[in-house]
């Protein structure tokens, strides 16, 4: 699976997001600059954009908003990224140094605030209260999706259904606003807003859960970002969720234990316990469901390059190694 015929649909459209991504990066403050800059010329996927622009594509959208949109969901997937490699002391993204190892936590948090008012004031331009109550709910559900998250760190015994919450508000989140954002320009009517919102939502959630594996299975080179992370904050992932409830009780034990304490030091006996147990496999199992559920919400699209493409995306969802 590659990611090429996702965007080919969208070269020039991406090239326009990119232009003013650029332009609303400006501030008068040279630090803000720099660092907002730096996240940013680290590249990413950009897959929230592509998301939005392609679901609007699916709907003939004509109008002049959907750039200024697509920026406005990378800029506040880039914020809740500056603030995420505060909470969770990670040292490397997209391939560099993370913001906040190489310029501080407190001007990190600092720079994220700055690109999430600089995302409101871009939608305000944009004059639709409807984007905004789109915008503002899902930026809201977010800060409570790491919230969440954070109450649940080191507990081994965490459900499936609360870690899938976490992974619905964090990230799943700003996915469904996207593609309902691409729906909303396309004049599309209650039943097939809610269809792309739906996809968005079951396309969000298969993504974090391949990003939890990737936690414990990319290549650092492909991946840009350092893996264990989760387990050194003591992150109860579906992988370990799964030692937890299918391992004997030394499995459980060796992960029970590690979630407990945090840290690196049990990486390796760690990775054993969900290698030995199927813990890979079972949580991709679960977000090959979700892909699945998410190409089902497209079932009453008509056909064109546009779903198509979006079809692809969830199952790149699933199969990416970066
Ligand atoms: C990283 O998102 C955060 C998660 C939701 C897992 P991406 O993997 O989309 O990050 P970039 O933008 O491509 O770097
Ligand atoms: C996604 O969670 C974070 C946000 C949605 C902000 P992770 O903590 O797993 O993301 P990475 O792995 O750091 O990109
Ligand atoms: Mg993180
Ligand atoms: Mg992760």
């Amino acid at each position: 699976m590659n990611s090429t015929a996702i965007y080919s649909l969208i070269t020039n459209d991406m090239q326009a997001v990119d232009a003013v991504i650029r332009a609303r990066l400006f501030s008068d403050v040279p630090l803000v600059r720099q660092i907002a800059e730096y996240i940013i010329a680290g590249g990413g996927k950009r897959l929230r954009p592509a998301l939005l622009l392609l679901s609007a594509g699916a709907l003939q959208y004509s109008g002049k908003h959907h750039h200024e949109l697509a920026a406005v969901v990378e800029f506040i997937h880039t914020a809740t990224l500056l603030h995420d490699d505060v909470v969770d002391e990670s040292a490397l993204r997209r391939g560099r140094d993370t913001a906040n190892a190489q310029f501080g936590n407190a001007a990190s948090v600092l720079v994220g605030d700055f690109l999430y008012s600089r995302a409101f004031q871009m939608m305000v331009g944009v004059g639709s209260m409807r984007v905004m109550q789109v915008l503002a709910d899902a930026t809201n559900v977010i800060a409570e999706g790491e919230v969440l998250q954070l109450m649940n760190c080191h507990n081994p015994d965490l459900a499936v259904e609360d870690y899938l919450q976490v992974v619905r508000y964090k990230t799943a989140k700003l996915f469904e606003a996207s593609a309902r954002l691409g729906a909303i320009l396309g004049a599309a009517n209650p039943a097939m807003e809610e269809g792309f919102a739906a996809y968005g939502m079951h396309l969000g959630t298969a993504f974090q859960i391949a990003d939890d594996v990737l936690d414990y299975s990319g290549q650092e080179g492909e991946l840009g970002k350092s893996l264990g992370d989760d387990l050194a904050e003591g992150k109860p992932t579906l992988p370990l969720i799964h030692v937890m409830k299918a391992g004997n009780p030394e499995q459980a034990e060796v992960v029970r234990s590690a979630l407990e304490q945090g840290g690196r030091e049990a990486f390796p006996e760690v990775i054993r316990a969900v290698k030995e147990t199927g813990g890979l496999d079972a949580a991709l199992e679960v977000a090959t469901g979700e892909a699945d559920r998410a190409k089902q919400a497209l079932a009453s699209l008509p056909d064109s390059q546009y779903r198509d493409a979006l079809l692809q995306l969830a199952s790149f969802a699933v199969a990416r190694r970066f």
